[in-house]
């Protein structure tokens, strides 16, 4: 195989999708698209391959990754006998393949990599067909965590991840599968099947109410999900720009202010938000999955601006994807 100067973008076809199979299967990393955001690959059950992913994010070894799999024969390669029940029977049949990760116990077949020590193991099985037939080719499942430098914006276009790699020299011979702007936009929900009754560790496009009608009780978010997983610290999807949220009725004043103190602004607002400072304006949907589809891109743009402060309009609460999307406003604009 050829070694580059650069992380590159490649273009998706069978032989392209053939090559970087062959690449994971020897123990490469590949970036690949997914319905949610891009996502940074090595084959599960190679250790040395799965150390290269943290080494590249630059990801404390503490937070475990997420196994791709095709469906419930490939899940059961990696989890313990058992832990697959009547409960992950009837959530597949719902929503894989698609943005629902479940935490398992593993068997021991999975290095402790995989899963930073962890007697669990996250999987999901992503919908985007670019991932599923690199997975149907290598054979087995992909750890990956989203393709973005730890802590950072995750990427939901092949453009994104050359970003975020481009001047990493571990990362030159990264091969990118372009599979276009990813759909759902925001990570999925992970849901822990190994705690009684199963918690949300991290909210995402399914909600905690399409998971309550197919298996009973399920606990939202709380304190506990810190400990639980440290991918969901405080600071997380942030731009390098300080970052603020703002109430509707605030936002004049606030821009207001910025202004003069000299500080450039860029406010990520709602259509007919009238704001009097000048200031560079990012119209955002009002419907959640759209304004999901954008975020990250239109982070990536208000951060490109360079500017001194990027305000966003405190989106409403009142859905699940509503609060999905504003934990990751949260941690975008937590204090680093
Ligand atoms: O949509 C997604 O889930 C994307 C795409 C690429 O599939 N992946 C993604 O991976 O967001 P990452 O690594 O950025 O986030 C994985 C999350 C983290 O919050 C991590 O702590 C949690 O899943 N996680 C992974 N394994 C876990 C485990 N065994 N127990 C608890 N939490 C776990
Ligand atoms: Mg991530």
């Amino acid at each position: 195989m050829r070694t580059y100067l650069m992380p590159r973008i490649v273009s998706v076809n069978t032989s392209s999708i053939d090559q970087a199979a062959r690449r994971l299967r020897v123990g490469e990393v590949v970036a690949f698209p997914t319905e949610t955001v891009y996502g940074l690959g090595a084959c599960t059950l190679n250790e040395r391959a799965v150390d290269r992913v943290y080494e590249l994010k630059g990801r404390p070894s503490n937070n475990p990754l997420i196994a791709h799999v095709l469906d419930e024969a490939m899940t059961r390669t990696i989890v313990s006998k058992g832990s697959w029940d009547a409960r992950c029977d009837a959530l597949a049949a719902r929503f894989w393949p698609g943005p629902l990760t479940l935490v398992l116990a593993r068997n021991s077949s999975v290095p402790d990599r995989a899963t930073a020590g962890r007697p669990t193991i996250a999987v999901r099985s992503p919908a985007h067909p670019v991932a599923r037939l690199l997975i149907e080719r290598t054979g087995e499942s992909i750890s990956a965590p989203s393709a973005n430098r730890s802590g950072r914006v995750s990427p939901t276009s092949a453009h994104h991840v050359l970003e975020e790699f481009a001047d990493v020299p571990e990362a030159r011979d990264l091969e990118i599968l372009d599979g276009g702007p990813c759909e759902v936009g925001i990570e999925s929900t992970v849901l822990d099947l190994t705690s009684d009754p199963p918690c949300i560790l991290r909210p995402g496009s399914v909600t905690i109410e399409q998971l309550r009608t197919v298996i009973g009780e399920v606990e939202s978010p709380d304190v506990r999900v810190q400990a639980a997983s440290p991918g969901t610290s405080a600071s997380h999807y942030a731009p390098h720009t300080p970052t603020n949220i703002v109430d509707s009725a605030r936002l004049r004043e606030a821009l207001q202010q910025h202004v003069e103190t000299g500080r450039r602004c860029v406010a990520l607002i709602f259509p007919g938000t009238v704001t009097a400072s000048p200031h560079t304006p990012i119209v955002m949907p009002r419907e959640p999955n759209a304004y999901a589809h954008d975020l990250y891109r239109r982070l990536r743009e208000a951060d490109a601006l360079g500017w001194d402060v990027i305000i966003i309009e405190q989106p409403p609460d009142d859905s699940h994807l509503w609060r999905a999307i504003n934990d990751r406003l949260r941690r975008a604009a937590a204090a680093r």
